[in-house]
């Protein structure tokens, strides 16, 4: 039987990965996807799919309660799976008002969106930064949530909210942690696309402290198939953490890709750490394996591998992104258009 969902931030990395994973693996569904487009929002990454009668675009942000209703009645909505969001810790350091707005506020309306319509299922894709640090072990569901830069807070409060409204409401959510995704189309500014890119282009690559943090790293591909199958079924009001157990340290990471594109590694540069910068990230996904039987099939060395010829093989997407970026950037420090954004 066909089914129509809403997914939202659907122009981003993970989101428009997962729209292509659903269209791909499941004829009967329709999907509408409501996004901002941001920055980090870019239509492009969806070109393949953009005529498909089962894919419809609608400009919008997900703080504009009346236009989701609106999608979600035009449409016949049968569930939400929410992405969008301002996703980069560095970017919430310099300026956190954004992160509340659309992880916190957004979050809210779509939630109240949910309860009025009586929509059967709602799931919210949050992090792993929720937990903070794990010194050792890893962080199980139910572990506390110690959120340490901005962007984690935002996500850890909207994680609190909507557990606020699945006990006092009763609304049919559940919320996924993942660690860190890498893959095609993730903007770069999060460490793997910005390594690769920065070295095909010769440029420095910059590793902040002493690069011994730890991260758990997910190949997209691997997280949208968790996504689906917690959206077809996940239990209401469960929490799931989505990791793959690759623990790496971002050194190891980053010699990796100078290893991978044949580059020197005097590209190397140590930079100042991040501040509040997580030393490691742990969780235990027991539970995802064991309830519903999901299970990461791509080894971080064959992501890593595949994900560096994606950016070898797409340099008018990056290139692009960067641009555009830059542009941005430099209007907004500026008020006009110089230099390199001018070319
Ligand atoms: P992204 O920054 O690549 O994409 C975010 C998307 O949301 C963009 O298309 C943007 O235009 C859109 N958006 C932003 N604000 C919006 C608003 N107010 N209304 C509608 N659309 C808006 O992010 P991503 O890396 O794809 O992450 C997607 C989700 O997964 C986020 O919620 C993030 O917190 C979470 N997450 C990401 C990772 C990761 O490693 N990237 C890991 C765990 C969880
Ligand atoms: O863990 C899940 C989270 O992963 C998601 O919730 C976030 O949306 C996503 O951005 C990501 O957050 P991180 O802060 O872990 O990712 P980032 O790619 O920014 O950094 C990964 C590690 O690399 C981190 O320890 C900081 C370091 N780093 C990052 C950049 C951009 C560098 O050393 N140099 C860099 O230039």
């Amino acid at each position: 039987m066909s089914q129509t969902i809403l997914v939202t931030g659907g122009a981003g990395f993970i989101g428009s990965n997962f729209i292509r994973y659903v269209l791909q693996h499941d004829p009967d569904v329709q999907i509408v996807n409501v996004d901002a487009l941001t920055y980090a929002g870019n239509l492009t990454n969806l070109e393949d799919v953009a005529d498909s009668p089962r894919y419809h675009f609608v400009r919008g942000k997900i703080q504009d309660q009346a236009l989701i209703e609106q999608v979600c009645r035009d449409y016949g909505v049968e569930g939400i799976i929410n992405f969008a969001a301002e996703s980069h810790v560095d970017r919430s350091i310099h300026s956190a008002a954004p992160f509340l707005e659309t992880n916190v506020l957004g979050v809210l309306h779509l939630l109240e969106v949910v309860r009025k319509l009586s929509i059967p299922r709602f799931v919210h894709i949050s992090t792993d930064e929720v937990y903070g640090s794990i010194a050792e072990g890893a962080a199980t569901e139910e572990s506390p949530l110690r959120p340490n830069s901005p962007y984690a807070a935002s996500k850890a409060s909207a994680d609190l909210l909507i557990r606020s409204y699945i006990r006092t409401y009763g609304v049919p959510a559940i919320i996924t942690r993942a660690s860190n995704n890498y893959g095609p189309y993730q903007f770069p500014e999060k460490l793997i696309p910005l390594m690769i890119t920065n070295a095909l282009e010769n440029q420095p690559l910059p590793v902040y402290g002493d690069g011994q943090n730890i991260r758990d790293w997910l190949f997209v591909e691997d997280h949208c198939a968790a996504l689906w199958l917690i959206y077809q079924r996940g239990s209401e009001g469960e929490i799931y953490n989505i990791c793959s157990g690759e623990q790496r340290r971002n050194i190891e990471v980053v010699e990796a890709i100078v290893r991978l594109l044949n580059k020197p590694s005097s590209l190397i540069q140590f930079v100042p750490d991040r501040p509040g910068h997580d030393r490691r990230y742990a969780m235990d996904a027991t539970k995802l394996r064991q309830q519903l039987g999901w299970q990461p099939t791509v080894s971080f060395d064959e992501g890593l591998a595949r994900t560096v010829q994606w950016y070898q093989n797409h340099r008018q997407w990056w290139k692009a992104v960067r641009d555009q970026s830059y542009r941005e950037y430099y209007q907004k420090q500026y008020g006009v258009l110089s230099g390199k954004a001018e070319q």
